[in-house]
């Protein structure tokens, strides 16, 4: 059996607070991720995505304590910090940060900032590297002869797109993508996962799509996690969390998206996400959730099996507590 492309094992990020207080901001993440695969990351805002997508490239703060194991094909990049995973950013493992078409240099030519991320990493130099940069930004649907534009010259989307190039500047095997939609407008969000889509597909990339956008993960992946409180609620194939799910969370996420056709109610999900500076005991989302019973606010659920590719962290799938759901 070959090993997958990227297995993460029982991740786990703390942040130092200052006066000596410490935010558990992510919890005994696991999951795995196939060559190709298109891999969504879905939750409300603050339950712990980015950190977890930071954690994977080696790029969280110094107040950040990380454990855990981030095996890509089978070697695991974070056993020696540093050291092991420098010879692995951006030219295996990549990534779009949240917010990256608003972070290009805005006194460098767009053409000049994917040159210099190639020459940095020896990809190619001088007019090899220009060329290539040309081929990079063709390929995002960006006509070549602009790569001497600043990026105030392009639209939000086009920044998005040359952001999207500069992170493929390397070849990489994986592309975090951190909410590469949000702040856009439902056009050109359409645009951009289906570049994203075609992208995949063209060079066999592998997309890790981070996103508390719920529709956006259903367009583009085909197996998603949706993360609570620093924790994994439920693994699987998109369309088995969305007609077998098997954590209230999920459930209640796909009822709060919006209907387009605006002929159904929405519903939201009362109550806010936990603190993740203080200990959690039992289940993470038991307060809010309409079907909490006796173990939820004393045991801590497990990610439990459910199907060969789908695994969900509630005591109602747990016939140890022979609930009745
Ligand atoms: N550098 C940091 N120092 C302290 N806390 C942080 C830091 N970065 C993120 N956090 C906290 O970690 C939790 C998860 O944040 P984040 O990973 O950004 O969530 P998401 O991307 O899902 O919105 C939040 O409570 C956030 O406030
Ligand atoms: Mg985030």
């Amino acid at each position: 059996m070959t090993s997958p492309l990227l297995a993460v094992q029982d991740l786990e990020v703390w942040f130092d607070l200052p006066h000596g207080d410490t935010l558990h901001a992510v919890r005994r993440v696991s999951f795995s991720v196939e060559r190709g695969e298109r891999f969504g990351l879905v939750g409300e805002s603050g339950c712990g995505k980015t950190t977890t997508i930071l954690a994977l490239m080696g790029l969280l703060p110094p107040t950040a304590t990380v454990s855990g194991r981030v095996l890509l094909e089978g070697e695991d990049i974070l056993e020696d910090g540093e050291t092991s995973v420098r010879p692995h950013r951006w030219t295996d493992i990549s990534m779009i940060f949240q917010g990256a078409m608003n972070a290009l240099n805005p006194v460098q030519t767009v053409g000049a900032q994917i040159v210099e991320a190639m020459e940095l990493h020896g990809i190619a130099e001088g007019a090899d590297a220009k060329s290539q940069a040309g081929q990079l930004l063709e390929m995002v649907g960006i006509a070549p002869d602009r790569l001497d534009r600043y990026p105030h010259e392009f639209s939000g989307g086009m920044r998005q797109r040359a952001a999207i190039a500069m992170a493929l500047a390397c070849e990489p095997k994986v592309l975090l993508a951190d909410e590469p939609t949000t702040a856009l407008d439902v056009m050109v969000q359409a645009q951009i996962l289906l570049l994203l889509e075609r992208l995949s597909q063209e060079l066999g990339l592998t997309v890790i799509l981070v996103t508390h956008d719920l529709p956006v993960v259903a367009e583009v992946c085909g197996r998603a996690a949706v993360m609570y409180g620093g924790e994994i609620a439920e693994v699987g194939p998109v369309d088995t969390l969305y007609h077998d799910s098997r954590h209230p969370y999920t459930r209640l996420l796909f009822a709060a998206v919006p209907d387009p056709t605006g002929e159904e109610e929405v519903v939201s999900i009362p109550g806010a996400p936990p603190r993740l500076d203080r200990p959690i005991v039992g289940c993470p989302f038991q307060p809010r959730c309409d079907r909490a019973f006796e173990p939820c606010p004393t045991e801590q659920p497990r990610l439990i099996a459910l199907g060969a590719d789908h695994q969900a962290a509630c005591h109602l799938n747990d016939p140890a507590f022979r609930a009745v759901s």
